[in-house]
């Protein structure tokens, strides 16, 4: 296996731990050639930890796709600058693994989709809580049919973000829909990963409570109708005061036909089954979780493995749902997915 290389955008914030997590585990398999921020101070301290020289360091994502030639190029910056760095990336003939959200817009992640197609390069988003024990477990215990068939999800986000900027920078506090885009983007992937479906419709109510520290919606419910028949319901909060069920912890049941299944914090298991002590156990462990797993998977794929599951033409499924659930909140009105893509 050969080292690749990537040219990595965003050096602090979630970027900081990409390029941790690319050093310290997969430093076998990947080494940064070139880095881009904005902020000078960040892009200094963390070239200076790379031991990059002053050619490898850039403010301008343009410039650097000109003049390195990297394997990949890694994103983690604001959702806004998504799109168009992958495209300058693309462009360049590099592959692309990004973060979530796609984009900001439909349009702007599908011009996004639709380079990956044209140029033929991989590009995967990440969702990284879909590679964890617990949620691997459920999907195993639906394929395996280990309760029979599965009818209904119900789904909990949420987080005490009251405070001004303790969900990250200012940009969460301030955007539109920040519930939407930062957030149940992760929880409505995580519907269609734990229902095996897509969305075929999508209904729903979002709203900011007055105590918020959001200048938008914090708090939403979220109905969705999977292509299976699967149906699901969603509750996201960023203003939860009392019992929290923030990142890593979020809460799922699932309602099967000869029993429910609950996983929350940890690897731990719950099945009821009516009239039956309650089973529980630990999801069997795993060698790669979260970003770790997709950024091996990724480096696979550049190496003729399989492609990456959350790849954009798939993650765009998960995406379109923001977009939806933007659209319904506004005017009330249930919205078919088709219609998006
Ligand atoms: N998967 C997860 O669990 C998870 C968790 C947190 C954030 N995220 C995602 O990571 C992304 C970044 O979020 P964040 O909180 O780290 O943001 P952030 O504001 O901390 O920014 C990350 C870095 O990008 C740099 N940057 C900003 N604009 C840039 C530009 N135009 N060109 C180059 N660099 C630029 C910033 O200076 C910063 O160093 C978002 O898409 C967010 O949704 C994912």
């Amino acid at each position: 296996m050969a080292v690749k290389t990537c040219l990595m955008i965003g050096a602090s914030g979630m970027a900081g731990g990409w390029i941790q997590r690319m050093t310290e585990r997969l430093g076998d398999r990947i080494q940064i050639v070139g880095l881009v921020d904005v902020n000078e101070e960040v892009l200094a301290a963390q070239g200076a930890k790379l031991g990059l020289g002053a050619d490898q360091l850039f403010a301008d994502y343009k410039e650097a796709c000109a003049k390195v030639q990297a394997d990949f190029c890694g994103i983690a910056t604001p959702p806004q600058f998504h799109s168009p760095q992958a495209i300058a990336a693309l462009e360049a003939g590099m592959p692309v693994i990004c973060e979530k959200p796609i984009a900001d817009t439909l349009a702007a992640a599908k011009a996004m989709a639709a380079k990956a197609e044209e140029t033929g390069l991989p590009c995967a988003i990440i969702q990284n809580y879909r590679y964890a024990p617990n949620k691997q477990e459920v999907v195993r215990i639906r394929e395996e049919g280990r309760l029979g068939r599965l009818q209904h999800i119900f789904g909990r986000y949420a987080c005490d973000y009251r405070q001004y900027m303790s969900w990250g920078k200012e940009w969460r506090h301030d955007m539109d829909f920040s519930l939407l885009f930062e957030g149940s983007v992760h929880h409505f992937d995580m519907m269609r990963f734990l229902a095996g479906g897509d969305c075929e419709v999508l209904q729903g109510f979002g709203w900011n409570p007055a105590w918020s520290s959001f200048k938008h919606y914090s708090s939403g419910f979220y109905l969705l109708r999977m292509d299976n028949g699967v149906h699901t319901a969603y509750e996201g909060n960023s203003s939860a005061a009392g019992i929290t069920s923030c990142w890593h912890r979020e809460y799922y049941r699932l309602e099967f036909e000869e029993g429910t299944v609950e996983i929350g914090a940890g690897d731990e298991v719950r099945i009821y089954r009516v009239g039956q002590e309650v089973e529980v156990y630990s999801a069997p462990t795993m060698e790669w979780t979260g970003h770790d797993y997709l950024f091996k998977e990724f480096v696979d794929w550049l190496e003729g493995g399989k492609a990456s599951a959350t790849r954009i033409e798939d993650n765009l499924q998960s995406f379109a749902l923001v977009i939806a659930a933007m659209e319904t909140t506004e005017d009330g009105q249930p919205k078919r997915i088709a219609d998006y893509l």
